[in-house]
């Protein structure tokens, strides 16, 4: 079964009030939710493989770790995951970047597909599937479904806020895929937006209504 990670790391938490709050402005928000990312990269990547190689240091040789080489893509939800990538980059700057286009039709809420970019060597990579929002699900189960149609096998999901019914949709429909979220909030409204939530986070991280 999935295992869900709710960061509490207090840096965090600071900044997410900054980026819910209505009066932070776009360029604030992007620059925070670039932060965020960061700060979450560094808990995501906890797992990551080490081997041992020797080196020598100004004063004796020694065995000591570096990253197995494992190969990471990293794939933003469009548009809003795009603000997170050069946060993740910070960290991980051999990463691939693929992209997959997604928007919520308005009225049924349900996912439509429209671009799919991704690295040749999709079967070679850990993907980390990022996205600020999880409301219905719908976007991350698609997104999922996409990459794993292309052969991917390894996926974790990152996101910065998320309803209790997005997780429960994602857990059930990839029990393979792990979920880190900045914050998991009360509900979704009507419209299918998390409350309290961020309000739209394309419209704000870009600056359009
Ligand atoms: C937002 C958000 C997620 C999706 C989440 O994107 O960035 O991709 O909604 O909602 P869901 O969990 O109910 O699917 P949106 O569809 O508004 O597109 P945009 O990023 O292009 O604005
Ligand atoms: N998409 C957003 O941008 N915000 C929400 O609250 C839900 C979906």
């Amino acid at each position: 079964m999935a295992k869900v990670y709710v960061f509490d790391h207090p840096l965090i938490q600071h900044k997410l009030t900054y980026i819910r709050d209505k009066s932070t402005g776009t360029k604030d928000f992007r620059e925070l939710v670039d932060e965020v990312a960061t700060l979450m990269a560094f808990e995501i990547t906890r797992d990551m493989s080490l081997e041992e190689v020797e080196i020598e240091t100004p004063v004796s040789p020694m065995k000591s770790k570096v990253l197995s080489g494992k190969k990471i893509g990293i794939i933003p939800i469009l548009r809003a995951g795009i603000g997170m990538v050069d946060g993740i980059l910070k960290l991980i700057p051999a990463a691939k970047v693929g992209h997959i286009g997604l928007y919520r039709d308005p009225k049924t809420l349900k996912p439509i597909e429209y671009y799919v970019k991704l690295p040749s060597d999709v079967e070679e990579r850990d993907f980390i599937v990022v996205d600020p929002m999880l409301a219905t699900g719908g976007s991350a189960v698609e997104a999922i479904n996409s990459l794993k149609k292309r052969g991917a096998k390894h996926i974790k999901f990152m996101c910065l806020v998320a309803a209790p019914e997005g997780v429960e949709v994602l857990k059930e429909a990839h029990p393979d895929v792990d979920i880190f979220i900045a914050a998991l909030d009360e509900k979704l409204n009507d419209h299918g937006y998390i409350v309290p939530g961020l309000g739209d986070a394309g419209d704000r991280l870009f600056g359009t209504k």
